[in-house]
């Protein structure tokens, strides 16, 4: 394989002044993360340490295996809705080793509203769901939850992505033989106590931890009776009376300590087989993907200086180098696991569509995960290539991304726009993960060109009923709302706390996350796929 040469001046001032600007958008989102890690408020600490409770933090540092890494999903979702504070959507969620294998974890956050579960919280649960689902992991919950938050109560519960879909899967799961796991460290109210219900195992936290479909608050509104929560659905009730829980804990170490032999006792993953090397390290510095990377999304740059600081020994085989440049396809390895990159190098053409289309396929006929690398303004546009079929050819890699049955992994590292967002393996094409870089922008197209769009519709309008063209104060009040709502819809914040992703991650830790990834994704049985295609128009 051919090393990637850079030609990137790493003493210039273009490098320079690209590392500080990613450099502050790093520490924008490092200073996001802590906060929604550790802010929460001295009440609701006080109240969780009364209880002799431990926080989600402690919780997880107990559940996973000492020294092993976690792959966080979505630690921004719900940034800056609701009040601001319900971080996480309330739910910290990863995957994590416990007792030597992968699993993903997800843990009610009991000091943001007493662990209740928002809108955003469901769709959290219901993606978490839906990883280890595709990646054929085992499934951890540390409940501790109020059930739904009431004020919005009509936003979690009726529709069929709401909270029913979350038990509907965990049966579907049971089903599939998905081991579920479930410890139960505080009260778990209604939906709450479907989550334990439907798990194969049960743990229960003695005094803290209770199962009931009404808790007393509810019990007390329908019936008037007075009753305690241990009394309605505490430990000795569930482990000895009802035997909806099946091991007693002592305390939420203890719970973490019997859901970690539950783990190990489970017959181990058989991991899908893919081609593998010794990994090394890039020859290049990933931490130089800071100033690789422009300030600007308009400015163009080669894509291979940021394939040269992501793979093992920045070595590629570069497939179809000369034809279709636009895009960048070619075999490289990742922490030793061999992956099959497309990376964006200016819009795509139908050269840079049937070029993917057939490297896509190839990957998938031989079982090499696919990354893409998106930055990525469009399909190109115009009579020309209208009549060359640029439709029909964006159609087949399109068609190619949708139905390979490889693991897909994305990162949008500038621009993901239009149907690019398609054919790159948007979250609408069920790539296992996808993140953003701190930098990227996302949306049907640019503010500047949507902006554009809506004025050229308007003017063609007045021209056709007679009327006086658009004035320049006319012009600015189109053009202004739409800029500005793109620039702030289109950002990663806001991208990640609509959970139109799976995380913002700094561009120098990529790498590291690519590999961890790629080996959750091998829990996942790679044979007996079904690699037929549908018809591609030709
Ligand atoms: N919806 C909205 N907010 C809720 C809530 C719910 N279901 N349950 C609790 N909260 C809020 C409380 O109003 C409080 O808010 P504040 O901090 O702004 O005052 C916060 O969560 C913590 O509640 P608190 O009761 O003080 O904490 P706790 O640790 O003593 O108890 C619960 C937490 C969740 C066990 C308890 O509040 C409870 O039983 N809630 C009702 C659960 C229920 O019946 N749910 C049915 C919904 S399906």
């Amino acid at each position: 394989m051919d090393v990637i040469e850079s030609r990137v001046e790493t003493r210039s001032d273009e490098y320079r002044a690209n590392y500080e600007h990613m450099e502050k958008l790093v520490a924008e989102l490092k200073s996001e993360l802590a906060k929604a890690r550790e802010e929460r408020s001295a009440t609701a600490r006080a109240r969780n340490a009364e209880l002799g409770k431990l926080t989600v933090q402690q919780r997880l540092g107990c559940l996973l295996d000492p020294g092993t890494p976690w792959l966080e999903v979505a630690p921004l979702a719900a940034h800056g809705m609701y009040d601001g504070k319900v971080y996480s959507a309330g739910t910290r969620a990863g995957i994590g080793v416990v007792g030597g294998r992968e699993v993903m974890v997800t843990a009610n956050d009991p000091m943001i509203k007493g662990g209740t579960i928002y809108p955003m919280g469901v769709k959290k649960s219901l993606r978490c769901q839906n990883i280890a689902l595709e990646n054929r992991l085992p499934y951890v919950s540390l409940i501790d939850s109020g059930g739904a938050y009431l004020p919005l109560q009509s936003e979690v519960f009726p529709d069929a992505d709401d909270g029913g879909r979350i038990f509907y899967n965990q049966a579907w799961f049971s089903k599939l033989g998905i081991p579920q796991i479930c410890a139960v460290m505080g009260l778990c109210t209604a939906g709450g106590a479907y989550i334990p219900a439907m798990s194969d195992h049960v743990v229960h936290v003695a005094r803290t931890g209770a199962i009931f479909l009404g808790g007393p608050p509810l019990v007390r509104a329908a019936t008037g009776e007075e009753v305690s929560a241990e009394e309605l659905g505490g430990a000795d009730v569930h482990c000895r009376l009802s035997g909806v829980s099946d091991y007693l804990a002592e305390d939420d170490a203890h719970a973490c300590q019997i859901v970690r032999d539950i783990m190990a006792a489970l017959p181990p993953a058989r991991k899908a087989q893919i081609a593998r090397r010794e990994p090394r390290p890039p020859r290049y510095d990933p931490h130089e993907l800071w100033g690789v990377v422009p300030r600007k999304l308009s400015t163009p740059y080669d894509v291979r200086e940021l394939i040269a600081r992501l793979v093992d020994g920045s070595e590629m085989l570069e497939f179809k180098a000369l034809y279709g440049p636009t895009l960048v396809c070619g075999w490289a390895y990742i922490h030793g696991y061999q992956v099959g990159i497309l990376g964006n190098n200016g819009v795509l053409f139908s050269e840079s569509a049937l070029k993917a289309t057939q490297f896509i396929q190839l990957c998938d006929r031989q079982g090499t995960p696919l990354l893409f690398l998106q930055n990525i303004a469009g399909y190109i546009v115009g009579k020309e290539y209208e009549r060359r079929g640029i439709t029909k050819d964006g159609h087949k890699m399109v068609h190619a991304v949708a139905t390979a049955t490889v693991p897909k992994l994305t990162v949008i590292v500038g621009a993901s726009f239009g149907a690019g967002n398609y054919g790159m393996c948007g979250r609408g094409y069920s790539p296992r993960f996808l993140w953003m870089w701190p930098n990227a922008q996302i949306g049907v197209m640019g503010g500047e060109q949507a902006a554009d769009v809506l004025i050229s519709v308007k003017s063609d309008q007045l021209a056709r009923t007679g009327q006086e063209p658009l004035q320049p104060a006319m012009i600015e009040a189109i053009r202004r709302p739409i800029i500005d709502a793109a620039l702030k819809e289109g950002n990663a914040f806001y991208s990640t706390a609509n959970l139109w992703d799976d995380g913002i991650l700094d561009p120098a830790t990529t790498r590291d996350v690519l590999g961890l990834a790629i080996a959750v994704t091998l829990n996942a049985p790679l044979e007996g796929r079904d690699q037929g295609q549908g018809v591609f128009r030709m």
